[in-house]
């Protein structure tokens, strides 16, 4: 059994449907969500499903080892980004290489970067006049939305579009994808310590 941790500082709409992809079955199960943000409504989210949450503060996350040690005495062989805000520290980085994936609302390497997040995205795709974005699901690296990139999808951006309905429909090639995107990743290396 894989043990997912998922880390997520907003709404959570993509930790709720990848904590259902693996409910029930045998390859993996979420075992913790984690946020930088009390406020999060994916803690709600995560109480309904029954999942446990963990709130952590900046000083602890960047400044001692209190997460990796966490997670490592839970067991978790994969980190989800899905919604995290911050970027991640180096320990954590070495403690799980190649084993963080974050989904990032756009088709990278366009409008990624510090300060490319959620809204901010939709608005610069709009402002371009770009006629198409899509997802982009990736390895995480030191640098925000750097590492190699495992999986895209496109949609259209329509004349009318404003970052709401981008946004939307973002969102639901995200759901369609993200949890099997993981689940193929799970199985590339389940053989692997
Ligand atoms: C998602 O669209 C995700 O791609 C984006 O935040 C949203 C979170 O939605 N992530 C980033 O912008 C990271 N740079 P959710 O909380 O409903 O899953």
């Amino acid at each position: 059994m894989n043990n997912i941790a998922i880390f997520a500082s907003g709404s959570g709409s993509n930790a709720e449907q990848i904590i259902q992809h693996f409910s029930g079955g045998s390859l993996a199960q979420v075992k913790v969500i984690l946020s930088n943000n009390p406020k999060a409504f994916v803690l709600e989210r995560a109480k309904i499903l029954d999942v446990p949450s963990l709130v952590f503060k900046r000083q602890q996350f960047y400044e001692t080892n209190q997460i990796v040690d966490f997670l490592k005495s839970l067991g978790i062989n994969l980190i989800v980004l899905a919604g995290f805000m911050w970027l991640v520290p180096s320990n954590l980085l070495m403690a799980y290489q190649g084993k963080i994936v974050n989904i990032h609302p756009a088709l990278l390497p366009a409008f990624g970067g510090k300060g490319m997040y959620g809204h901010h995205v939709h608005e610069a795709v709009i402002a371009s006049k770009a006629r198409k974005s899509g997802i982009t699901i990736h390895l995480v690296d030191e640098v925000y939305d750097h590492g190699q990139i495992l999986f895209q999808a496109e949609c259209e951006v329509f004349p009318d579009d404003n970052a709401e309905s981008l946004a939307n429909r973002i969102h639901q090639l995200e759901h369609q994808h993200y949890p099997q995107q993981i689940e193929r990743f799970l199985r590339s290396f389940a053989h692997r310590p």
